[in-house]
Order: C-alpha cells, then structure tokens, then sequence
C-alpha cells in the first residue's frame, strides 16, 4: 500500500520537476522589455476583481482616465474594461482565470486590478487557485514591486518581492501522500533569483540609494533560501558603490517596527512568502493596507494592484462604499510610472501624501464615520489639478 503511495507521490514530483526545468530554459531565452514609447495605442485593461475590489478599481479608473484624458482623445491610450475577473465566474469555470478573460488580459499592455476573493479552506467556493498568484505566474510577472514611505519619518522603503517562485508557485501543487502527510515545495532558480535582485540593485543605483537588503531564512531553509543570498552575494559585486546586507526574516519583522533603525533600510529584496508578509507589516505602519499599492512587472506585460484582498466583511457589514481607493491609485501611480509618464505619476503620489498626511481636509476610515471612496477620489482629484500642489507637498514634507 505505501509502496504504491510512495510511487505515486514520485510520479506527481517528477511533473513538477519537469515543468520547473522548462521555466528554468524560458528564462534563459531572456525575452526583450515591452517599449511603451514604441506602442500606439498603449491598452490598459482594467479588472474589477470582487467584493470591494469592484468599487475602488473603479475610482482609480477614474483618476487614470482623468489624467489621461488628452491621451485618450488623441489615440494613444485606450482602456479596456475586462468583465468575467470575479469569483462567480471563475468558480462557475473551475479556473483561476478563466480563458476568455486570460485572452482578453493578454491582449492589453498593462492591467488595473481591483482585489479578486481567493477561496480558502471551508469556505463554499470550489479550490480554485488564487487569481493573482495565477496571472502572476501566467504573465510571468516576476517582480513585486511594493513602496512604502511615512515621509515624516523620514521612511522610504521600496521592497523587491520575488513573485513567480518561492512557497507560491507551487502552492497549490502540493499533495497529501497518505492520509497522514502532507507535502508543499519551495523553489528557487539562480535565474529567478537573480532577476529580481538585478532589479532591486538597479533600483537602488538609479536612486542614488547605496545599500540594498536581502531577507531570507538562509540559516535554516539553507538550499532555497541559500540560493537566493548567494545569487544576492554574487551580483552585488557588479554595484561597487551599493552595499549589500543579509537579514533573515524573523528579525527583519522586529527591526521594521524598530523606531531606531528601521528608517536606514531603503531596498528591501526578498523570496515570496517573506515579502508577502513583510509589506503587509510595511503597509499598516504606512497607515493601512489600503493604503498600499503594488506592481507586478514582468518583461512583457505588467500588472498594478491593491496589497490587499476584497474585504468581503466590508461589504457584508454594508460599508463597501467606505473602502479607501488609495491602494488602488497607488497601483495607478506606479501604472502611470511604468507606461511613460513619470511627472503624472508624481502628481498623483503627491494628492495622496497632501490628501492623507498634511492636509487631511476628508478622512476615509472604511466606515461612515469617514468620507465614501467616491468622495475622497474627487477631493484628491482637486489636488492633482491644483498649481499649489508641489508647494504644499513640500511644505508637508518639510514639517517632517
Ligand atoms: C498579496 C496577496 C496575495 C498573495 C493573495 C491574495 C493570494 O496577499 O498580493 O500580497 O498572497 O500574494
Ligand atoms: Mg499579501
């Protein structure tokens, strides 16, 4: 009987050992970089996602359109709204994705996405993998870009999450052997690894910034984790002038909330599940994760979205109206950044520092005790339009 099991068990791992090893030669390929000066009309595909994922997408479409608005009208912009991205139709389809949603994701240049219900354990939806582990790995989106700044701290972290290796890629590739034992993979590529720490030392050096962070578990999860610090070792002596330190992710955890040194990180580059868990840490000293944004780059197409889930309980309680859209323009900044327009992109991160530190004329706390999204996106709009807003901007700065 365990003979057989074990047999089986062997067979699942050699298919995962061979799907690996094919990733392993696509990334050798090294595909080229999309060049958006190049593209005409650039195609920006919105997803709503579910829950209050299918609001705040949609006042972050409003934001983009309305910074866009000449691009749209002279035909170098489109967007294209993409419907079927909800948990109803990926669990009617039993796909994380489903087909005709995937065609029509791959046929824009970058995606908008609003939050998408992963369904987990217990719950009454079908196990479906997660949709944005899913389109991560199916768009090959392999860098997890993710800032976080509390200027009055002087803090301004810009984390590197490894987004296609990894607890995730696997994760849902894992099997019950026998009734009594389960098994998950972790893996790491030295080709993996190192795209996404060449990004994170790039990074630092266009900034200006002279030290980036590698945070793994090496000392305990030795071969992956091992991996990830010596390809992190290996290209920093390409950066003469950066400075590389390894922390392992226990203390990286307590160090962030260390008033006294937490500020001197800058880059942070890390595995997965580590910078899963990290920005989240990151996002609520910034002051919630829905304040939060986050890109996922790949070579050829990219995604922007919110750090954090649907929020079903916000809806359920009624105040899905409430939910802040920050995250989400955030991940439109970053989208605008991405595309070409980086001057657009600062205006638009500097409404949300006036908006949510300095000036705080309207307060959104997810309740009616606070402003709607609907409301909070027009009284940032004012400030992207507003002549003052880089004085006030430095202004608040400055206070600090
Ligand atoms: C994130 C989210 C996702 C992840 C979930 C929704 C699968 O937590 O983007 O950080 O774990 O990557
Ligand atoms: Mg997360």
């Amino acid at each position: 009987m365990s003979e057989e099991l074990i047999k089986q068990a062997k067979e699942k791992f050699a298919v995962i050992i061979e799907e690996q090893l094919m990733r392993v030669e696509e990334m050798k390929k090294g595909a080229a970089w999309t060049d958006f000066s190049k593209l005409s009309p650039i195609i920006i595909g919105v997803c709503f996602g579910d829950g209050i994922g299918e609001i705040i997408s949609k006042h972050a479409e409003t934001v983009l359109s309305h910074i866009l608005k000449d691009e749209v009208a002279n035909g170098k912009v489109k967007f294209k709204d993409i419907a079927g991205l909800t948990i109803e139709n990926r669990a009617a389809q039993k796909k994380a994705i489903p087909d005709d949603v995937l065609e029509e994701i791959k046929s824009c240049h970058v995606i908008l996405k609003g939050p998408t219900t992963t369904p987990q354990k217990g719950d009454n939806w079908p196990n479906i993998e997660s949709a944005n582990v899913a389109m991560r790995r199916y768009l090959d989106l392999f860098a997890n870009v993710r800032p976080v700044r509390i200027p009055q701290e002087g803090i301004d972290w810009c984390f590197f999450r490894e987004n296609t290796e990894g607890a995730y890629v696997l994760g849902s590739k894992g099997f019950d052997v026998t009734e009594d034992l389960s098994i998950d993979f972790k893996v790491i590529t030295e080709q993996g690894a190192e795209r996404i720490i060449r990004m994170a030392f790039e990074y630092a050096k266009n900034n200006n910034i002279d030290r980036v962070t590698v945070v793994t578990k090496s000392n305990v999860v030795k071969t992956t984790d091992g991996r990830f610090s010596q390809v992190a070792f290996r290209i920093a002596n390409e950066y003469p002038g950066i400075k590389l330190d390894e922390w392992y992710i226990d203390i990286m955890t307590a160090k962030l909330i260390d008033p006294a040194r937490r500020k001197d990180f800058k880059v942070m580059v890390l595995p997965n599940l580590y910078g899963d868990i990290l920005t989240d840490e990151a996002a609520q000293m910034q002051g919630g994760v829905g304040t939060a944004g986050s890109a996922n780059i790949g070579k050829h197409w990219s995604m922007f979205e919110a750090i954090h889930g649907s929020a079903p309980r916000m809806v359920k309680e009624g105040r899905a109206k409430f939910a802040d859209p920050c995250s989400m323009i955030r991940a439109s900044a970053m989208l605008l950044r991405h595309i070409g327009y980086p001057e657009r992109a600062e205006k638009v991160e500097m409404a949300l520092e006036v908006c949510g530190t300095y000036e705080k004329k309207m307060v959104i706390t997810g309740r009616d005790s606070g402003v709607t999204g609907e409301e909070y996106t027009q009284y940032l709009l004012s400030w992207v339009d507003n002549p003052e807003l880089k004085t006030r901007w430095g202004q608040g700065v400055n206070k600090s």
